[in-house]
């Protein structure tokens, strides 16, 4: 063998080594939302660029990618809509997004931005700025003719749906919204408005199942976590939460005609200073929705209002339901190792209906006191048991 020849099997080896190598990196095409015209200037409206590095990798038959550098990107309402020839479009977003700090603008739409009948989306990193507070302050001065608002992020009828490291602030109402999804994953993700900021909701579930919202600090004005109707197989970890209204079943039994909730776990959250910890509420008035197979496991109370509640007689001002008991069937849902303190004496309240009382409630290793002594547990029409240290004492 001479110096200058290599060994046969070992060019064999290069060969198909790099053979495989280019057929791996089928071109996954990267879309910069620069080069369709988008400003990094705040300032300049980037709605089209945005829609336009859109409607590229959504056409591309193979997995594409949009960037979107650093830098403040002016955005108007837009919907980013599906039926994709790939299933692969990955978003990296390294800046911020901001809405109109006009609310006349933003409130014509529900959402701000939103994603409808996607496949296989993700979002890494960024900021969405809502810009909600001339919102908010039109609402907190008690005038009537201040707009609903849009919700800044909402996947309406999609799947395959990954959101990861993405920051939310101030939006004018729900932060982040998944209505009709499944196989969602929200990982990594802040969500910060202020607590008098109203309806800014952190992350709202309905209509969706195989949801997962883990590790994420949410900060708001409304429930960190809502769950709306026909909500099944929903995982929520590792959460913080507060300021804010807790983590919230509900509210359910507005329609007479309702799916149930089903299938929900949410663990080891800490709750500082909110109005609620783990909440199930629904209307005071006919239904045939249920909640059922939910599982609160390791939360830590820091001095919340009501840290553990059950609420089936919601119905503000007395308006459209007064006298009326909800027809929401609340059925087998532990609470397990619970923790903490709690703002108010009464921390375990179990107020469900009277035509269809709870069953199957559990306590089980429960610790709450108010004011560092024994706090207050009442129950109207509630049924189950009590396992281990249970304080306050249940009374179930
Ligand atoms: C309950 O939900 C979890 C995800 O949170 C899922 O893995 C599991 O399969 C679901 N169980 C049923 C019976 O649907």
């Amino acid at each position: 063998m001479s110096n200058n020849t290599y060994p046969l099997p070992f060019l064999f080896l290069i060969i198909t080594l790099s053979c495989s190598f280019n057929f791996a990196t089928v071109k996954s095409s990267t879309f910069d939302v620069i080069q369709f015209g988008a400003k990094p200037d705040g300032i300049t409206d980037s709605t089209k660029a945005f829609l336009n590095a859109w409607t590229k990798a959504c056409s591309s038959p193979n997995p594409a990618a949009i960037y979107v550098p650093q830098g403040k990107f002016l955005l108007g309402t837009i919907t980013f809509s599906g039926n994709c020839a790939n299933k692969a479009i990955s978003i990296t977003i390294d800046g911020t997004l901001i809405a109109s700090s006009n609310y006349r603008v933003t409130s014509k739409a529900s959402n701000w931005l939103s994603f409808q009948n996607v496949d296989g989306v993700s979002i890494r990193g960024g900021v969405l700025d809502g810009q909600g507070t001339a919102l908010w302050n039109c609402k907190n001065s008690n005038n009537r003719n201040c707009p609903t608002g849009a919700t800044t992020l909402e996947f309406i009828s999609s799947k395959n749906i990954m959101i990861s490291g993405l920051t939310s602030v101030n939006s004018e109402l729900f932060h982040i919204v998944f209505n009709g999804c499944q196989y969602v994953k929200t990982q990594d993700v802040k969500i910060v408005a202020p607590g008098n900021s109203p309806n800014t909701d952190g992350i709202h579930v309905q209509l969706s199942s195989h949801v997962t919202i883990v590790n994420s600090k949410i900060h708001t004005g409304d429930d960190c976590i809502s769950i709306g109707p026909g909500t099944n197989s929903l995982w929520i970890e590792k959460i913080e939460c507060g300021p804010g209204h807790g983590i919230s079943i509900g509210s359910l039994g507005w329609e007479l005609n309702e799916p149930g909730v089903q299938n929900v776990t949410v663990k080891t959250v800490t709750f500082t200073g909110t109005q609620n910890g783990v909440r199930i509420k629904s209307w005071g008035r006919a239904s045939n929705g249920f909640v059922r197979n939910v599982f609160f496991q390791d939360a830590t109370m820091v001095n919340v209002q009501n840290p553990i509640v059950i609420d089936q007689n919601y119905c503000p001002d007395n308006k459209n339901c007064p006298g009326q008991a909800s027809g929401i069937k609340i059925s087998d849902v532990t609470y397990q190792d619970i923790h903490g303190t709690s703002a108010t004496q009464v921390a375990v309240k179990f107020d469900c209906s009277s035509k269809y009382p709870c069953s199957g409630i559990k306590l089980e290793d429960v610790k709450l006191t108010y004011k560092n002594q024994v706090a207050e547990a009442s129950c109207n029409h509630a049924g189950g048991a009590a396992l281990g240290l249970v304080l306050p004492e249940s009374c179930l």
